[in-house]
C-alpha cells in the first residue's frame, strides 16, 4: 500500500526555473511552471514524508505541510538544495536549472546603443547539481532522482543521460513547444540505473508523481 511509506523519511525536491540575471531587470529563464515539482511535494506528503521544497520563480500557492525555501538563481538552488540534503534520503530535482549563466551581470540596466551592434551574451556554465548531488551522496542509500526532457530520441538520451549523471532515477519526458511545460499533465519513462523502465501513461502529474515514489520506495526498502 501506498499509504503512509514515506513515513520518518526526509525527501528534498527542487521545482521551477532558475533565472539568471543578465542586469536589474533582465534574465535568461526556461517556460517550467513547477507543477510536476509541487506535485511531487504534495503526494510525498500525503505518503508521509517531511518535505523540504525548493522553489525557483514559480507562481504556485504552497503546498500544505512541506517547508518551502524560494530561489531564484542556479547558484542560489545549489546551496538551498546542498544544504538540504545533508539528512535527506531523497532528493529529487524536478527543476529546470540553467546550464548556462551570463558571465557578466551589470549593475545598471544595459543600454541599447544607436546605430551599433548588440553586444553578444557571454556565457559560463553552471554546475550540474544533479551529477554533484549523485556523486557525493550526502548519506549512504540516499536516492537521487533527475528528470530530462527531451525532445527525440528520448529513450536512447535518457539512458545516456542517466548513467553521465549517476542517478538512481531519471524521468524522461518528450517535450515541444505545445507539450508538458506548463500543463496539468505529464507522460513519461521512469528509467531505472537497474535498468528498470517504467512507462507513465499520459495523466495527472500525481500520477507521476506517485510512480517516482513507487519506485523510490522500492530503492529504499532494499537498504
Ligand atoms: O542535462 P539536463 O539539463 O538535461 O539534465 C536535467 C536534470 O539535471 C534535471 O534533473 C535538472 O534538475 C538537473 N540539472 C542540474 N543542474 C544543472 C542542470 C540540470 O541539477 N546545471
Amino acid at each position: 500500500s501506498r499509504e503512509r511509506d514515506l513515513a520518518g523519511r526526509h525527501v528534498v525536491i527542487s521545482a521551477g526555473g532558475t533565472r539568471e540575471p543578465l542586469d536589474p531587470v533582465r534574465f535568461l529563464g526556461n517556460r517550467s511552471s513547477g507543477r510536476q515539482g509541487y506535485a511531487l511535494a504534495r503526494t510525498a506528503v500525503a505518503r508521509g514524508a517531511r518535505v523540504t521544497l525548493v522553489a525557483a520563480n514559480t507562481a504556485l500557492p504552497d503546498p500544505a505541510g512541506a517547508d518551502v525555501v524560494r530561489v531564484g538563481t542556479a547558484a542560489q538552488l545549489r546551496e538551498a538544495v546542498r544544504g538540504a540534503a545533508a539528512d535527506a534520503d531523497v532528493v529529487v530535482m524536478a527543476a529546470a536549472v540553467a546550464d548556462f549563466r551570463p558571465a557578466h551581470y551589470a549593475q545598471g540596466k544595459i543600454k541599447k546603443r544607436e546605430g551599433r551592434d548588440p553586444e553578444p551574451i557571454a556565457l559560463v556554465r553552471n554546475p550540474d547539481i544533479l551529477a554533484e548531488l549523485s556523486s557525493v551522496r550526502s548519506r549512504p542509500g540516499q536516492v537521487v532522482v533527475g528528470f530530462a526532457a527531451e525532445t527525440d530520441d528520448v529513450l536512447a538520451n535518457g539512458r545516456a543521460k542517466l548513467a553521465r549523471k549517476g542517478c538512481d532515477l531519471l524521468v524522461v519526458n518528450e517535450v515541444g513547444e505545445d507539450r508538458t511545460f506548463g500543463s496539468e499533465e505529464n507522460e513519461a519513462v521512469v528509467l531505472g540505473a537497474d535498468g528498470s523502465e517504467t512507462p507513465v501513461p499520459r495523466g495527472p502529474k500525481e500520477d507521476l508523481a506517485d510512480t517516482v515514489w513507487d519506485r523510490v520506495v522500492r530503492i529504499l526498502d532494499k537498504e
